[in-house]
């Protein structure tokens, strides 16, 4: 593995959502860019892949068990990255899911099951991280929005409200820590070809016709890579980003420039 832009070294990253897609390429990319990554996931398996692969490659990864929507599980992931690696500099909260339906037809245990993985699950990684980066005298914050936060997605209700609760929490907090040296940021990917997609596109009726729907709500013409989010994530955690706070970096072919 090659540290020659090293964007990242020296730093300790956590990265929620570690073990797959957008998460599993951002901890990689970390890895290459000279961070000290833990995969953190609700699926065990999945965070140990993310970090043999990195480990494989020479570069510096853990693997932990979180459950996000959980606070003792989150108060742990924390506590657990301070003992082993003595601070965090940069919080990828990244883990999410969706599901296809209307507000009617949204059952409240799902509605209640997405905002805590979605929304609460942002604001506990906060919760717990922050005081962390106040006592080291700063940090950098990278929440996984969605474009789905900034327009309407026809069939997505809860998804939608819950991506735009994540914007809104973001230029609070942004505005809340700009005195602790700690920047808020989040990215507003478009859709993006990973496993959450795999499950979505088996399940569909006539998947080649969904993949094309999709495709033509970006005026770039297909979906975006896991990599190429990673890379907007990549910019919003490092340094390169120092005047940049409370922003949503909008990684999304095109698709809310309408
Ligand atoms: N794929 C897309 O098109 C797309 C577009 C915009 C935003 N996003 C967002 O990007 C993020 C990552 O999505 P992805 O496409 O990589 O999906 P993915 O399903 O490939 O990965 C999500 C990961 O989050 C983990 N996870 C789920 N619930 C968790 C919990 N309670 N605690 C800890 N980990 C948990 C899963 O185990 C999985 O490894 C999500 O927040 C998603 O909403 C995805």
């Amino acid at each position: 593995m090659s540290n020659d832009a090293g964007r990242l070294e020296g730093k300790v990253c956590v990265v929620t959502g570690g073990g797959s897609g957008i998460g599993r390429a951002v901890c990689l990319l970390f890895a290459q860019e000279g961070a000290a990554v833990v995969a953190a996931d609700v699926n065990a398996e999945s965070a140990e892949r993310t970090a043999e692969a990195i480990l494989s490659q020479d570069g510096r990864g853990t693997a932990m068990e979180v459950d996000v929507s959980q606070a003792e599980s989150v108060r742990r992931m924390v506590e657990s990255t301070v003992e082993e690696l003595g601070r965090i500099d940069v919080l990828v909260n990244n883990a999410g899911f969706g599901f296809a339906a209307t507000v009617v037809e949204t059952e409240e245990a799902d509605w209640d099951r997405l905002m805590s993985v979605n929304l609460k699950g942002v604001y506990l990684g906060c919760k717990y991280t922050v005081p962390v980066m106040i006592r080291q005298g700063g940090g950098s914050i990278v929440n996984t929005a969605s474009a789905a936060g900034l327009v309407g997605v026809p069939d997505r209700a809860a998804y939608c409200a819950s991506k735009g609760g994540v914007i809104a929490m973001t230029r609070a907090m942004a505005l809340d820590h700009v005195g602790d040296g700690i920047r808020v940021n989040c990215i507003a990917p478009g859709s993006v070809e990973s496993p959450y997609f795999d499950d979505i596109f088996a399940r569909a009726e006539d998947p080649a016709a969904l993949r094309r729907q999709m495709e033509s709500r970006h005026p770039i013409g297909r979906l975006g890579a896991p990599a190429e989010i990673a890379q907007g994530i990549l910019y919003l955690a490092s340094d390169d980003s120092s005047f940049v706070t409370g922003s949503a970096l909008s990684v999304d072919g095109g698709m809310t420039a309408h």
